[in-house]
Order: C-alpha cells, then structure tokens, then sequence
C-alpha cells in the first residue's frame, strides 16, 4: 500500500514542507491535492531556503517527480513565476519532474477582482483570505463554469473560453459590486500564452498515478491549508474553500482508499492561525508575542504567503483528537518543538468549557466553538537549547516528556519531532 498522505492537523503553517521534503526520501512522487497559492510552504535544504505556493515540495529533491494535482486550483501566470524562481535557485523544472494534472482548475484575473469585492461587502464579517482568488475559482468549479488545466491543450478554444469567462465575471463585477470590469481581451491573450507554455506539463493524473501504482513506485500525497480550514470538516466559514483533510487526498488525486498505508498529521507544538475566526487558545498576550517571535528569526511567526503577522497560543489537543479522527491519521510529525524551550512553563488545552459546561469533542457549531474556553493542563518546560540535538534520546526529558504526553493524549504516536528549520533539525522516533 504505496501512499503515504502528509497533511496539517491545525489551521496551516505547520511545516508541512519541511516535513514533506523529509518523507521524501522514500518517495518516488510527491502528488500535491488542494489549494492553490494560498499555501506557502518553507523549505530549508543545504542552506538554501525554498518558499513554494503551487509546486509540490518534491521539486527540491532531484530525481523525483512532482504532480500538480486535480484538486489544485492554478494561477497560470504565477504558476511560471514560481517555476522560474526556483529554476533560478538552481532546481530543475522540466515536463519529465512536474506534471498538471488536467482535471485542475484554473483561476483567472476575474475570480481575484470577485474575492476583492466579496470581502468588501463582508465588511467586519471578512474571512481575511489570502486574496488569491482561491474561494471564487472553487465557486466557479461546483458551479460547473470552471476553466480546467486540460483547456490549455488548445491555446486558440482556450482563449475563447477565458474571454467568456472573464465577461460573464464582469457582468457580476459590475452589476452586484459596481466593480470596475476586467478587460477580457488582453487576460485572453495573456492566457493563451500561458497555456502554450504550461501545455507540456500536462497530464493525465489519475492514469499517470495508477501507472506508478502499478510499477510499485511510492507516492506522497502532501496537502496545502489544514484540518480547520476544511471546507466541510473546518471552522466554517472562516475556512478555505478545498478539502486539505485526507479524504481530499484521494478525490483530488484520483486514487482510492485502499492505496494508503500512513496518514502522517503535521501538528506544530503550539498553535497558529492567519485570517479571522475563532481560536479558543490564543494568547493576546507577550507569551503570544514569544510564540510568534519579532521577525528576526526566518521562521518566526509571520505568513510566507502574505508575510502577515500569525496569530498563536498553546497546543489544542481538544483539535488535535479531531483531526486524528476526522483524517484517520496514523501518526504525528511534531513541528517546532525548539520554539517552546523558552518557556518556564507550557499550557497546554485538553478540554472546553462552554457556557459553564465542559465539553472534551470540538463542537462543529461555530457560534458554540466561539464561546469556548480552554482547560488548561501545565507541563514543566526545559530551559535548554535543543536546536542542536540530533537524537531523540538526547532532549531534556522535559522535553521527551511534552512529546510523550501528546501521544497519550491523541492516541497516536510522534513519529517525527522538529528542533529547527533545517532538514537535518528532525529527530526520529522509530
Ligand atoms: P507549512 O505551510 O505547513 O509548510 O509551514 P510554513 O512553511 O508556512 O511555516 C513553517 C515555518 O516554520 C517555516 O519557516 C519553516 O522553515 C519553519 N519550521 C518548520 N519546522 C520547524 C521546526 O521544527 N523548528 C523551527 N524553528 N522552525 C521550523
Ligand atoms: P499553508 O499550506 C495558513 C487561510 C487564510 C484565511 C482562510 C481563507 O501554508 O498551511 P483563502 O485565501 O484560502 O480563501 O483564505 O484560510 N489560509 C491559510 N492559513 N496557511 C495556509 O496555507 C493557508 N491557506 C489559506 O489566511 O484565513
Ligand atoms: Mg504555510
């Protein structure tokens, strides 16, 4: 059973790059299922640091191949910039290492103008989304007036079909927002060349993964956002609008259940979140600030996508059992344990209590999770540099003792533990 699927159990930034480029080295493909440039992963190999949107976290490893998968939403243009970013780092990005699956969608000019003026008119009720036209191209795919990648196939009837997307576009633009309307002409044209220059990436996804399958190759299913901005399974509506949680995996891939073997949750040791809505452990407070970090350190708390400050506060176990339940996971790769060492002691949250009662299940009511306030266990903290551990054993045992007890908590085991942005910053547990 030849896929492993890698996805972040909270509301994103977990590391999940550093942690897919890790898992890595036993994989043959690494197959990106959801979103589209909202994610920004980070990744730090060799002193080389790699900050990718679209491109599977794979394209860093020579020798593998990376597929853009069909529960991908793509921006054609920005596509070509961040592969020639990388190329430019020194990565090779060719049609034999990078593949677009065809069933992906496309955004377009259109669906960025249309989130620009929805979150207009949402007012103090905004998502605070990353502006990337992500909502309003998922909104175009169910409602069956999506572009997909495999229109690129033809630049001429591919031109045709985004000018009369980007009209239809205008007519909403100017007619619910008094928007200004986009010039479909030019975007058609722009468009057109895109598509002459990612057609050769194209492929058919399902088929190419049910070859490698078959061949025995090993596919890493790496997911974009987290558990809680799920569309369906997230804190609604303060979400994103594709499905990063494991059954994501396999409709945005092509692939069934019974090809998966590990489900691995990227949890960070404390919690973050970027946008609005509700986030039961955050501290507004100078531990909140310690957690986020001044900006000095490269992986201090501020957005890779929109370099916005991320909110913080303890680890949530209460949505750490939901997202071992909600995706199946078989286990845990702990991200940034190195960030808690300056703490005396850590807090972290094992139940809610709502309205006077305590509640141990995250309750899919939003208006009831807004209320919720956390129960609080304390552990002892370690007092000690540990980026420069390279064993396990070696931690502070206050530290092995944090680990330890997440496990018992969530039922699963800590496969992975991060002490640092590093590739070899991973100590492993088995
Ligand atoms: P992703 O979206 O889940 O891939 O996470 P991001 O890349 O947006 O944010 C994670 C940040 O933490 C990046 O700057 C990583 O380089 C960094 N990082 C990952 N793991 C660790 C770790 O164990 N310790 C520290 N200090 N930084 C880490
Ligand atoms: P990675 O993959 C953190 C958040 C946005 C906003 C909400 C909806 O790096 O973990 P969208 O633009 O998707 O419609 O915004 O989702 N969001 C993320 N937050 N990490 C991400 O990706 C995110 N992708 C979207 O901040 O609250
Ligand atoms: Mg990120």
């Amino acid at each position: 059973m030849p896929v492993t699927i890698l996805l972040g159990t909270q509301w994103g930034d977990e590391g999940k790059g550093k942690a897919t480029d890790w898992l890595a080295d036993s994989a043959d493909i690494i197959a990106r299922y959801n979103g589209g440039d909202n994610a920004g992963h980070t990744l730090n190999v060799e002193g080389v640091t790699y900050k990718l949107h679209f491109l599977p976290s794979g394209v860093v490893r020579p020798g593998l191949v990376s597929l853009m998968g069909g529960g991908m939403a793509i921006h054609p243009q920005r596509l070509l910039a961040e592969m020639q970013t990388v190329s430019d780092q020194g990565l090779e990005i060719s049609p034999e290492r990078l593949k677009l699956a065809t069933n992906a969608h496309l955004i377009t000019p259109a669906h960025q103008a249309l989130e620009a003026a929805q979150e207009t008119v949402r007012g103090a009720g905004k998502i605070g989304t990353t502006g990337r036209g992500i909502g309003p191209a998922y909104t175009s795919k169910i409602a069956r007036d999506g572009i997909r990648a495999a229109s690129m196939g033809n630049p001429e009837a591919f031109a045709d079909e985004v000018h009369r997307a980007v009209e239809v576009a205008n007519t909403i633009l100017t007619g619910a927002y008094g928007a200004q309307p986009l010039d479909a002409d030019a975007i058609a044209a722009e468009y057109a060349d895109y598509a002459r220059q990612l057609q050769p990436f194209l492929v058919e996804g399902w088929a190419f993964l049910r070859d490698a399958l078959a061949q025995g190759k090993q596919v890493l299913a790496e997911g974009g956002q987290a558990t809680l901005l799920d569309i369906d399974h997230g804190t609604y509506p303060f979400v994103t609008s594709s499905n990063p949680t494991a059954g994501g995996a396999l409709t945005g891939l092509g692939i069934g259940p019974g090809a998966v073997e590990r489900v691995v949750g990227v949890a960070k040791a404390f919690t973050s979140r970027v946008g609005a809505g509700p986030f039961p452990t955050e501290l507004d407070n100078e531990f909140g600030a310690m957690l986020r970090g001044d900006g000095s350190q490269p992986w201090d708390e501020y957005g890779t996508t929109t370099r916005r400050p991320r909110r913080c506060g303890w680890l949530d176990l209460v949505l750490m059992r939901y997202a071992v339940a909600v995706n199946g996971l078989t286990e845990l790769a702990l991200s940034k344990l190195d960030v808690l060492s300056q703490f005396e002691q850590i807090e972290v949250a094992v139940a809610y209590e709502i309205d006077g009662q305590r509640l141990d299940d995250f309750p899919v009511d939003q208006s009831a999770f807004a209320r919720a306030l956390p129960i609080y266990e304390t552990l002892p903290g370690w007092d000690a540099d540990i980026m420069g551990v390279t064993h396990w054993e070696d931690l502070p045992a206050a530290a092995r003792g944090y680990v330890e007890w997440i496990e018992t908590q969530v039922g699963i085991p800590v496969t992975l533990v991060g002490v640092g942005p590093g590739r070899e910053q991973t100590l492993l547990r088995v």
